[in-house]
């Protein structure tokens, strides 16, 4: 077994943690907004001991029991359940991740030679630059005066979002661009919690234990923090899957089709935030669902077509012109013994030099070649508009015809 197979072993042991870690951490946070809002007035004996809200819940074949207290117990309980490992352990296993995949393979993920040509050790400063300095930034805003106002701090988010993404799209090829706009948020959010929440959390436990009064800030500052990663939640899950949709990151506006769908997705959080304090109102998720909708149907739009120098060959082209083009661009990959540096075993199982393959993914290759442009890979095999046009005819009179 050589050494990039090794590596794709790694690669999906980092991920399969990073994913099961993430799921930890984003349904606790889950669980416990639906917690916070459910709570009910308890009966007068629990309000005499200081507890605030009651909730009962049945699970797992048993009832539960729990209950906030307005200040805190008399006494520190022996065990108290922390919850900051979650959060760590998915920011930690998504940079190794990051850094195994985007960084080891950055000429073959991250650099894209027509977007910016750049050594793998450039791209990668850049790469760490942009989420370091990102977190900086947003660092600075939770502290400056435009934290007081939640509608001034969220239009600055947008704003934040809007010009990192297009920034990273300047950068990186489009799904490293994506990956990294998902890798400052994941820094954002895991950042609050050791930056803030944890902090004033320690804070808390303690002034109980030493029976001092709680300052109110301390509060105030977790729950800022708390509102951005809940609403961080779901556009930061979309960029995890982004990168097996290459019509989101391939598009010539990658960056506006990442901020509409963000946005929109947080407006479609909000509708499970006002519904979790009794507020029902499905204007927010029918609106958040037409956003989508509009989303997908403009990005779908067919693209201008590019500038052919050359005239194209008008004639239908032959099967056999076909077969040459995926030897000459695809094979190095797509093989049963690729040739290619880095993939050595044909990606997704997908292999192209045979004929019969080759008709059985005529859809996706006519989608990848000629609709998102992403295949070859980073244009690795320097395919050119011309050949693409070769493969946009084929399918047109051929594929499409015989069906
Ligand atoms: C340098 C290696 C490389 C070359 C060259 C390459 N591919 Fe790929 N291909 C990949 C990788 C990696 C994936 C899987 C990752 C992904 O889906 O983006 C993939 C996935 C695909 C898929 C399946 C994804 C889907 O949409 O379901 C198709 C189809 C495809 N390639 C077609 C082609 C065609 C056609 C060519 C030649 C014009 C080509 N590839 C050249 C590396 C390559």
């Amino acid at each position: 077994m050589g050494t990039a197979m090794w590596a794709d072993w790694v690669a999906l042991f980092i991920r399969w943690f990073h994913v099961i870690a993430g799921i930890a951490w984003i349904g606790a946070s889950f669980y416990f907004i639906w917690l916070d809002n459910n709570l009910r007035q308890p009966p007068q004996w629990k309000k005499d001991k200081g507890i605030k809200g009651d909730l009962w819940a049945v699970h797992g074949g048993g009832f539960y029991e729990v209950a906030k207290y307005e200040y805190g117990p008399e006494q520190i309980p022996k065990t108290l359940h922390w919850f900051k490992w979650e959060a760590y352990a998915t920011w930690l296993s998504g940079m190794l991740l990051l850094g195994w995949v985007y960084y080891m393979g950055a000429e073959a993920y991250l650099i894209d030679p027509a977007v910016m040509s750049m050594p793998a050790s450039q791209a990668v400063m850049m790469g760490l630059g942009f989420i370091f300095v990102g977190l900086f930034i947003y660092e600075l805003a939770c502290r400056s005066p435009l934290a007081k106002s939640a509608t001034l701090f969220a239009i600055f988010l947008v704003l934040f979002l809007s010009l990192s993404s297009w920034l990273a799209t300047q950068w990186f090829s489009g799904r490293g661009a994506y990956i990294h706009v998902g890798a400052l948020i994941g820094t954002i959010m895991a950042g609050n919690v050791f930056f803030n929440i944890i902090p004033s959390q320690k804070k808390l436990v303690q002034a109980v234990t030493d029976k001092q009064a709680i300052n109110p800030e301390w509060g105030a500052g977790a729950k800022l923090r708390s509102v951005h990663n809940n609403y961080l939640t779901l556009p930061i899950i979309f960029l995890m899957i982004s990168n097996h949709y290459p019509m989101t990151y391939q598009h010539p506006q990658s960056w506006l089709v990442l901020v509409a769908i963000a946005i929109v997705s947080a407006w479609i959080r909000h509708f499970f935030n006002l519904r979790h304090i009794g507020i029902f109102r499905p204007s927010v998720l029918v609106t958040g669902a037409l956003g989508m909708l509009l989303i997908a149907i403009w990005v779908s739009q067919p693209q201008t077509k590019p500038q052919v120098t050359q005239p194209v060959e008008v004639s239908i082209p032959e099967n056999e012109t076909v077969m040459a083009l995926m030897q000459q661009h695809c094979a190095n990959c797509h093989a049963d013994a690729p040739t290619d540096d880095i993939f050595v075993v044909a990606p997704l199982g997908i292999k192209l030099d045979s004929w019969p393959q080759i008709v059985q993914w005529a859809p996706r290759i006519h989608q990848r070649v000629v609709v998102t442009k992403d295949m070859p890979f980073l244009n690795k095999t320097g395919m050119t508009d011309q050949e693409r046009e070769i493969i946009a005819q084929w399918y047109e009179h051929e594929v499409k015809l015989n069906k």
